[in-house]
């Protein structure tokens, strides 16, 4: 969520309503009619969605629902079958992934991919080096630098690999994306693995580097912290849009609760209820 009063936070009900219903103002990402195909199959289906400069959008779904695939479409990775992808007004739908970073959208990974063999500092350096043209590798290096502080990491500067917990590699590969200097920040389940203590310091994280003004997607099965980020919520199944309005408002959609929150929370009761099983057999060893 941004302090920036020209975009619209949970309080500005009216102006993120209109938005969420297609006022497409001064978008900084605009998707139209996107569909990716794989073998026939399509992943993305006819979506078409905008972001505002200065938001945060949460991105919800099923597994398979085809949220990474979206992620992969805007950073790059991934081409449309069809539809059009515009960042700034500009059409970036076959555009390289270096040349996107380079206009300013940095992505991470669902699958955190540090280099091996590179420090946590070389890593982010390389994040800088590919994300900005003509740097030297002294500024990079002092680039590096600010965002491990920006991210909390400057401590594990040295860190290899096998020394970097779930957490730690999680913001390893925020601090890669920050060091491009993206205007667009897609974090594809950053939080995911990470303790109840750690998801507050992401959403912490998150909400600060909006504040400096990039624009955030957010992609996350984790409902309060989505909740606790997200200007705005799109909800995807079987790669097409079914809801995009505030967070509440999208949490208590019924065709959400069918489609998506219902299997969340059938989960959870069943995990509920096997744990009650299991202390109902313990208290009937004991008794
Ligand atoms: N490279 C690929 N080749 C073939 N099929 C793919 C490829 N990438 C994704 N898919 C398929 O596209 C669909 C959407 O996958 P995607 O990874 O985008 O889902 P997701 O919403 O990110 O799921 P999750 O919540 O589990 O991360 C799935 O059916 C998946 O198997
Ligand atoms: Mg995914």
């Amino acid at each position: 969520m941004s302090s920036d009063s020209s975009h619209p936070t949970a309080s500005d009900t009216s102006a993120a309503s209109t938005w969420a219903t297609g006022n497409t103002g001064a978008a900084l990402l605009e998707i139209t009619g996107v569909t990716k195909r794989f073998g026939g199959l399509p992943a993305v289906d006819n979506l078409t969605c905008a972001v505002r400069q200065g938001e945060t959008l949460g991105i919800i779904g099923p597994n398979g629902a085809g949220k990474s695939t979206l992620i992969g479409l805007i950073g790059g990775s991934l081409v449309p079958t069809s539809g059009v992808i515009r960042f700034d007004g500009q059409d970036i739908s076959h555009l390289a992934p270096h040349n996107r970073a380079r206009i300013g959208i940095a992505r991470t990974f669902q699958v955190a991919q540090p280099f091996v063999g590179l420090n946590v500092r070389e890593n982010v350096i390389v994040g800088a080096l590919f994300g900005r043209r003509n740097l030297s590798r002294a500024e990079a290096g002092r680039v590096a630098d600010e965002v491990l502080e920006q991210v909390g990491m400057e401590q594990k500067a040295g860190y290899i690999g096998g020394q970097l917990t779930v957490a730690d590699r999680k913001r390893l590969e925020v601090a890669r994306a920050l060091a491009t200097s993206p205007r667009l920040l897609l974090l594809d389940e950053v939080m995911s693995g990470l303790t109840g203590n750690e998801v507050m310091q992401a959403v912490e994280l998150i909400r600060r580097i909006n504040r400096s003004g990039v624009t955030v997607i957010v992609v996350e099965h984790i409902l309060r912290a989505i909740k606790g980020v997200s200007d705005r919520v799109l909800v995807i199944h079987h790669g097409a849009k079914i809801a995009e309005d505030l967070p509440d408002a999208v949490l208590s959609d019924p065709r959400v609760i069918e489609a998506y929150l219902g299997q969340r929370y059938a989960q959870q009761q069943k995990q509920a209820s096997a744990d009650q099983a299991q202390t109902d057999e313990w208290k009937g060893g004991l008794a």
